[in-house]
């Protein structure tokens, strides 16, 4: 693991583009990705998903009714179906269900057009990208902007897609090596829910690995499919130290490490920040960003209770 040193006042934060700059375009396209690094992220972060042929594509959600015009095109009318994901009934259309081909045919629309309104105007401009698409484009702009622009995949419901016969694992290690990116020393971090799916990169990974943690209920709470821990299993010291074994950093909700109240006012402080340290771990908390309202207004860094102090600024999302 990465050395787990504490971040010091001062310090430089690190940008991850969440989804890219999906608060100024429909999130996980190019377009998107690309401005989040002329707007100086860090990072850009894919989220990973198949195609029917074993492509992967980048999308938050393999059900893609909400973010691309799928559901207007009267020749994928069939295609809907209901699905039972990771626990959850899902009524739509999903990525394993197309062909990369077919796929390519969409085209991506803004996921919450009432939250952001000036996205909309974009809908129907771009396509859906490969995770070699986002890799080009990454290089790309690495060349144009002389500073690498960092990747941070994560792989979405790896045991579902697994079980269907899609696994992620080996398209995220291929894709990977074939760009020389499977190399320590490479700008990339790879990110996933499930303890399993990373201690299997792990084997053939070289990249950091994050394992991110969810602050859900059940039946969201899913460490892996079959795993009957929670993520508040995962966050005591002995299951710190359990990650430590096969990742470098977690990804806690910043509610995990931050409990807030209805008020966004700090309530309790929690020891995860220190044990995760203990541990040799780093920690990356997602997402910071004016919608989620986490801040309050008049917040001062002063006020976070020194356990806390290292959290802030590491993960921030571009809205
Ligand atoms: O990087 C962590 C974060 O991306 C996980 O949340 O749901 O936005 O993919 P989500
Ligand atoms: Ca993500």
């Amino acid at each position: 693991p990465a050395s787990a040193a504490p971040s010091q006042p001062g310090d430089r934060i690190e940008v991850f583009g969440h989804r890219g700059a999906s608060g100024y375009r429909p999130e996980h396209t190019l377009a998107s990705y690309e401005l989040a690094a002329r707007m100086g992220a860090d990072y850009i972060e894919p989220d990973l998903v198949p195609t029917k042929d074993g492509v992967l594509v980048s999308r938050h959600e393999n059900e893609i009714s909400g973010t691309t015009d799928v559901a207007r095109r009267p020749e994928f009318a069939d295609r809907r179906t209901t699905k039972v994901i990771d626990g959850q009934e899902l009524t739509g259309w999903f990525t394993e269900d197309f062909t990369l081909a077919e796929l390519k045919t969409l085209r991506a629309v803004e996921r919450i057009p009432d939250i952001r309104p000036n996205n909309t105007v974009y809908d129907g401009r771009w396509q859906v990208p490969t995770f070699q698409e986002v890799l080009d484009l990454r290089a790309r702009l690495s060349k144009e902007l002389g500073r690498e622009i960092g990747v941070a995949p994560e792989t979405k419901h790896p045991s579902y897609f697994a079980r269907i016969g899609l696994p992620l694992e080996p398209g995220v290690v291929q894709t990977l090596d074939r760009n020389g990116l499977n190399k320590r020393q490479a700008k990339v971090v790879v990110q996933s829910f499930e303890v399993g799916n990373l201690k299997r990169l792990d084997e053939s990974l070289e990249v950091g690995l994050v394992q991110l943690i969810s602050n859900s209920g059940a039946p969201q709470d899913f460490v892996e499919a079959g795993d009957p821990r929670t993520y508040a299993d995962l966050v005591k010291p002995e299951g710190l130290r359990e990650i430590a074994g096969y990742a470098d950093v977690i990804g806690p909700d910043t509610k995990v490490v931050l409990p807030v109240d209805d008020q966004g006012r700090l309530t309790e402080p929690t020891t995860v920040v220190a044990d995760a340290h203990a541990a040799g771990l780093q920690v990356v908390p997602y997402t910071v960003r004016a919608e989620n309202h986490f801040l309050p207004a008049d917040f001062r860094s002063s006020d976070v209770p020194s356990a806390y102090g290292d959290v802030f600024g590491f993960y921030a999302a571009l809205f």
